[in-house]
């Protein structure tokens, strides 16, 4: 099943709930909420003051991609505002196992993402107990960037992995540069779950785009 996580990013900030509402009644199904504090990614953008002001306005699951040192200490905050999953770097804490078990731990999704100059190495360990791995796309930090082709080789060799493995049974998502000249690619290569920030919102009709994106995926 294609999902299609359209990228509060690249919103109206001044029109926030306006621009919710309207990717939820255009089919979207769930809402990707990038947090960035300056450190781990060269960025500022949303804390949980933004999806506690968001959970009573919409019911899409919120997926809250953190791009954060120190991720374990935000955690118990993101749970408290409603978030449904939230998504850790690998790269940003030495104890990635630790971290995704706070986050079943406070009864939601947990989901590794990885950089894409990351081998996939490193989150193997991990795998058995994710709902969700995040291969990125582009290097996080902005939307409107390039997708790099190369990552289609990382989210084919993931996919083999869940399909070699009993206990894995995780979704794959894609995250920078998803349009309609990349999504097919990483549909076919394995990839399930699909943000796009600018392509949906930099655009007059972004139900529209997401209907694109849902249909080329499906080919
Ligand atoms: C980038 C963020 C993305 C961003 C994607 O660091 O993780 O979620 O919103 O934007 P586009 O779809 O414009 O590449
Ligand atoms: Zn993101």
């Amino acid at each position: 099943m294609i999902k299609i996580a359209p990228s509060i990013l690249s919103a109206d900030y001044a029109n926030l709930q306006r621009d919710v509402e309207l990717v939820e009644k255009g089919g979207a199904d769930l809402l990707h909420i990038d947090v960035m504090d300056g450190h781990f990614v060269p960025n500022l953008s949303f804390g949980p003051g933004v999806v506690s002001a968001l959970r009573p306005i919409t019911k899409l699951p919120l997926e809250c991609h953190l791009m954060i040192d120190a991720p374990e200490q935000y955690i118990k905050a993101f749970a408290q505002a409603g978030a449904d999953r939230i998504l850790v770097h690998v790269e940003s804490t030495p104890h990635i196992y630790r971290a995704l078990q706070m986050i079943k731990d406070a009864g939601l999704e947990a989901g590794v993402v990885i950089n894409p100059g990351t081998p996939l190495e490193l989150i193997t360990n991990v795998l058995p107990i994710v709902d969700q791995v995040l291969v990125m796309t582009v290097n996080p930090g902005f939307g409107g960037q390039v997708f790099l082709k190369g990552m289609l080789k990382k989210v084919s060799r993931l996919d083999q992995l869940r399909q070699t493995n009993y206990n894995q049974d995780f979704k794959i998502e894609v995250d920078g540069g998803i349009n309609d000249q990349t999504i097919a690619a990483c549909a076919k290569a394995g990839a399930d779950v699909f943000v796009a920030g600018s392509y949906v919102y930099d655009s007059d009709n972004p139900v529209a785009r997401m209907n694109h994106l849902r249909d080329l995926a499906a080919d």
